[in-house]
């Protein structure tokens, strides 16, 4: 592996306020949204919609990297070039999901474990000659009466550390992704208190198994309250904490922290970045940047709604929520471009 090569890399996904764009929705979960609308779950509307979204005019102006999935990466467009040389064309980097999901933990109701480290090293090369130069891999912790365990955080934070040591042995930036979901009545301190202890985790398996740290990403939660618990902090209140955990727990060597979106409406995500950027910005070790799914396509989605003549607009509103994060970034962004 070329050291400087991941760490240049890695420091190029955080640069010039730019984020990350997540589209490597399993085909699962990419036809869960897709039936929520009516929109028939099929290869050729997947691929119409990816073409749809790393079309969109400016696109490359807010975004350094997108995430593929497996079926993505091998599309092309209508004009039959294929996706990847479209976004490289671009100057955007390319990604790839590469666990291969969270499925029930054994002995551990209500807890999930990801897979995917089996034939990974072979599947990460066959990524790199086809141009990837990131990877993804994404653990959940759920927060409930009893959980998460420790067994679930051990295990999970132990698999993202294999899995990034064997992106940076072939050569791929790993995006290092441990989420504490928001479902639940979980208060804003429950949700700190797991959140350091899985991140503190992770970093001890990462070091032990001689994770460079320079040259990868980390992909968190923010600190949020559970999505029912009844009281919901400000956004002020969720910008503070967050980044006081994150400075607890997440080394100055690692380049950029790019959140997830996790359920959030882009509006809110957009905020607490916002929030998190303008208070803390110049006395952060780390670029505190974003790598959202539904907060940046939610709206696109909805207005593209499976036809073709819907495209322009729902690029536009596409564009939209990549600005908005983009200024978020600097702390510039502001109610009033919602009503632009
Ligand atoms: P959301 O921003 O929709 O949470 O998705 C981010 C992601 O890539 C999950 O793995």
């Amino acid at each position: 592996m070329n050291k400087q090569e991941l760490i240049n890399t890695a420091k190029t996904l955080v640069r010039d306020n730019k984020g990350l764009l997540a589209m490597d929705e399993s085909n699962p979960t990419c036809n869960k949204r897709f039936a929520a609308l009516g929109i028939p779950q099929t290869i050729d509307f997947r691929r119409s919609y990816r073409e749809m979204i790393i079309t969109t005019p400016g696109l490359s102006e807010c975004i350094s990297g997108v995430i593929l999935y497996d079926e993505t990466i091998r599309q092309q467009k209508k004009d039959g070039t294929p996706f990847i040389k479209a976004i490289t064309d671009l100057g955007i980097i390319p990604g790839i999901k590469v666990d291969t999901g969270a499925k029930d933990m054994a002995g551990h109701r209500g807890e999930k474990i990801t897979e995917g480290l089996d034939g990974l090293r072979d599947r990460l090369r066959e990524y790199l000659q086809m141009g990837a130069r990131f990877a993804k891999w994404r653990a959940v912790i759920a927060i409930g009466n009893g959980i998460p365990s420790r067994a679930c955080i051990e295990a999970n934070s132990h698999a993202l550390a294999r899995y990034a040591a064997l992106c940076q042995e072939a050569g791929l930036v790993p995006i290092v992704e441990p989420e504490v979901l928001m479902d639940g009545k979980h208060s804003l301190e429950q949700c700190f208190e797991v959140t350091e202890d899985v991140l503190r985790t992770v970093f001890s398996q990462l070091y032990l198994q001689r994770v460079t740290l320079e040259g990868m990403i980390l992909k968190p939660n923010m600190v949020l309250p559970g999505l029912a618990c009844p009281k919901q902090e400000t956004i002020e209140e969720v910008a503070d904490t967050t980044v006081e955990c994150l400075l607890r727990a997440v080394p100055a060597a690692v380049p950029g922290i790019a959140f997830l979106s996790g359920g959030q409406s882009g509006e809110l995500a957009s905020a607490r970045l916002n929030a998190m950027n303008e208070r803390f910005k110049s006395r952060l070790p780390w670029a505190l940047a974003f790598s959202f799914a539904r907060a940046i396509q939610q709206p696109a989605l909805e207005i593209w709604h499976g036809e073709e003549t819907n495209v322009s607009a729902a690029q536009q509103a596409l564009y939209h929520r990549a600005n908005c994060n983009r200024a978020a970034r600097n702390g510039k962004y502001n109610d009033e471009m919602e009503k632009e």
